[in-house]
């Protein structure tokens, strides 16, 4: 692969995924394109580079960003923030929400392969139980097709549950064991959640406001540009009063007017 080859992936995945090829990554990303070329039957990574070129490839482009993106992510992981969730953020809102059956959204908005939906639902069943006075939903949206697919089948190995702290392994409920050394997230939990595709760069289809927003370990790929455009509109879509959790390496790109840093990477939007 040319350095040519490797300017024009990282040229098409920043443009349709915004992500950012660094050049310490270049050698990973060859490693993951490779998936593709054998995929599709090809012989080298240059060889799949001139397939990119041709007008054939357009289909190819979710598989290619599907191939380098970066899915790691964990249950409960960076813990704060379901603890705020739990503790802060979800007795206030059933407090002014419960009764008049009000709407309380949660949007997980680079799910990866569902852990972090799946931990928020958790603790939200904790908290608000079977209530029938709250209409309570979650939405878990990634670029990324085939690990949504992963996040919907809510298939785990057995090992990530037993690895949980005492405290919260009771919450992550799930239906026995689905297979050898695997278990299935509960239907309970399940349905608390719809996963869709969402590019971040894109469109959003959603029209209603959120009270809560995940949006951990992606602004990390992004440049300033993009987080800046993507955090504006987080703002217009965040209740004022309800909040924005970043990952624990990530910060805001600029001070945002209408965020105010609360705690560990915790944002409220002001009124
Ligand atoms: C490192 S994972 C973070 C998962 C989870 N939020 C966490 O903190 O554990 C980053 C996720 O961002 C997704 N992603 C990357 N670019 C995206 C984009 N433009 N729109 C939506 N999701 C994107 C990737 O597919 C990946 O699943």
């Amino acid at each position: 692969m040319t350095r040519d080859d490797m300017g024009f992936v990282a040229k098409l995945v920043y443009e349709h995924a915004g992500i950012v090829i660094r050049e310490h990554k270049e050698a990973m990303t060859r490693g993951r394109l490779a998936r593709r070329v054998k995929a599709l039957g090809l012989n080298s990574v240059a060889e799949y580079c001139a397939f990119l070129k041709t007008p054939a490839a357009l289909d190819e482009i979710p598989e290619l960003i599907n191939a380098v993106t970066t899915n790691h992510t964990a249950f409960f992981r960076e813990r704060h923030h379901f603890d705020h969730l739990r503790g802060d953020v979800l007795p206030r809102l059933i407090q002014e929400r419960a009764a008049r059956r009000g709407r309380i959204r949660i949007w997980s908005s680079a799910c990866s392969s569902g852990e972090e939906a799946y931990s928020i639902a958790a603790v939200s069943r904790d908290v608000i139980g079977h209530r029938g006075d709250l209409d309570f939903r979650i939405l878990a949206t990634d670029i990324d097709t085939d690990i949504l697919d992963r996040a919907a089948a809510g298939l785990y190995p057995l090992e990530l549950f037993e690895r949980l702290p005492a405290d919260l392994r009771p919450l992550l409920r799930f239906d026995g064991q689905a297979g050898r050394g695997e278990a299935r997230i509960s239907d309970d939990l399940k349905r608390l959640i719809a996963f869709k595709r969402l590019n971040l760069i894109e469109s959003w289809p959603m029209k209603g406001a959120f009270d809560v927003v995940f949006c951990r370990n992606v602004f990390i790929y992004f440049d300033t540009p993009t987080k800046a455009a993507i955090l504006d509109r987080f703002v217009s879509l965040i209740h004022p009063g309800g909040f924005l959790y970043l990952g624990h390496s990530e910060s805001l790109p600029q001070p945002h007017p209408k965020l105010r840093l609360i705690g560990r990477t915790i944002y409220e939007r002001t009124p």
